[in-house]
């Protein structure tokens, strides 16, 4: 039930602070100490590659994850479309282990691929928000998303609840292999819930956003690098399927090798900063966008902000921003397409899942 808001899409928004929490809530024995399956944990530490299928948003936030398994517990990690892996299938390491990402559980692309694996007998892995979907009960493992039923079309809470569970789930897995984490991920992402109740609550100020850089374009694009480049991606599809504006996402230092060429007096660009280590070659980026008249709205993370930036995030674990800097992206997303009249929660030719190939 949606209640007082006019939309599911909103709503969802609105519940990821909450769902943030139940996760770190379900994944906690009575003592406070994180657990996961110890078939998936053995799983996960006897693999000598962990291969991520999925599509959409979840293909999105598996290229988060790569990032976690491989830094934080050091295990090496291929995320592929499970469209094109179906029948163009790369070399297999030997001892693989396949995890399948969907929020729905029914994704007609992904599920081919397991029924593949499976005949290979290679172990797997779903992750999902959907207890008893067809992907949970087909694989060898599930972990549970806990993010409550998704209903608008456009994937939110669970992009955000996947990323959250695949820290997790990495940093128990590292402790389990003997070379823990540094940090405090239950902390940390703590830390990241309070973060995404402060971006939910600007709701004003991403509206103003949308209105500024989004009311008459016909395209936009979105750049960032490292964690913020699988952000800007999200966030392009995010704007894409709910207001029709032409968009895409790049990794900053690929813009100079043929997207500039798009770029006009006006163009909006949204620039991820969240990622310390290259900061400066974003901002470079920026500046060669800017020379040719793009309209630049800068999001920078606390701590990384410089004049005129258009939105600072409150500071978070430099591994766990994307879960904070996809939230404004959301919203602009939502309120451009309002602004648009477009059907925010049934966008047209969508389906919320997809049970074809
Ligand atoms: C985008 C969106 C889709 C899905 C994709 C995979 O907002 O919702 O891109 O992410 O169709 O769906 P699942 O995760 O259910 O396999």
């Amino acid at each position: 039930e949606k209640g007082m808001y006019p939309h599911y899409m909103l709503k969802e928004i609105d519940e990821q602070p909450a769902v943030m929490r139940k996760i770190i809530q379900a994944y906690q024995n009575e003592q406070g100490k994180l657990e996961i399956e110890e078939g998936i944990l053995t799983a996960l530490n006897n693999a000598d590659r962990l291969y991520i299928i999925a599509a959409g948003t979840s293909y999105h936030a598996g290229l988060v994850g790569k990032e976690y398994f491989e830094k934080i517990a050091g295990i090496p990690v291929e995320v592929h479309i499970s469209s094109e892996f179906g029948y163009n299938m790369p070399l297999l390491s030997e001892k693989p282990l396949f995890m399948f990402i969907t929020q729905s559980g029914e994704t007609a692309d992904s599920r081919q691929v397991l029924v593949k694996i499976k005949k290979l007998g290679h172990p797997t892995l779903t992750v999902t928000n959907v207890k008893g979907s067809t992907l949970s009960r087909e694989a060898d493992y599930t972990l549970l998303l806990h993010a409550g039923p998704e209903i608008a079309v456009a994937s939110t809470k669970a992009y955000t609840a996947q990323i959250a569970v695949l820290a997790l789930t990495a940093a128990v897995a590292a402790e389990k292999a003997g070379h823990p984490i540094d940090f405090d991920i239950v902390q940390e992402l703590g830390i990241v819930a309070n973060a995404v109740q402060a971006m939910v609550d600007s709701k004003e100020e991403m509206e103003k956003i949308a209105r500024d850089f989004l009311s008459t374009t016909r395209n936009a694009f979105f750049i960032g690098r490292n964690l913020d480049f699988c952000v800007s991606m999200e966030g392009a599809l995010k704007l894409k399927e709910i207001s029709y504006i032409q968009a895409e996402g790049f990794a900053g230092g690929e813009l100079k090798h043929g997207t500039i060429a798009l770029i006009e007096d006006g163009t909006p660009i949204f620039a991820l900063a969240t990622q310390k280590a290259v900061s400066l070659n974003i901002r470079g980026n920026v500046k060669e966008v800017v020379a040719r008249g793009a309209n630049p709205c800068i999001i920078a993370m606390e701590g990384m902000e410089e004049e005129g930036d258009t939105l600072v995030l409150p500071k978070v674990h430099p591994l766990l921003t994307p879960l904070v800097s996809v939230i404004p992206l959301q919203l602009i997303s939502y309120y451009a397409a309002l602004h648009r009249d477009c059907d925010v929660d049934k966008p047209r030719n969508l389906a919320k899942s997809v049970t074809v190939e």
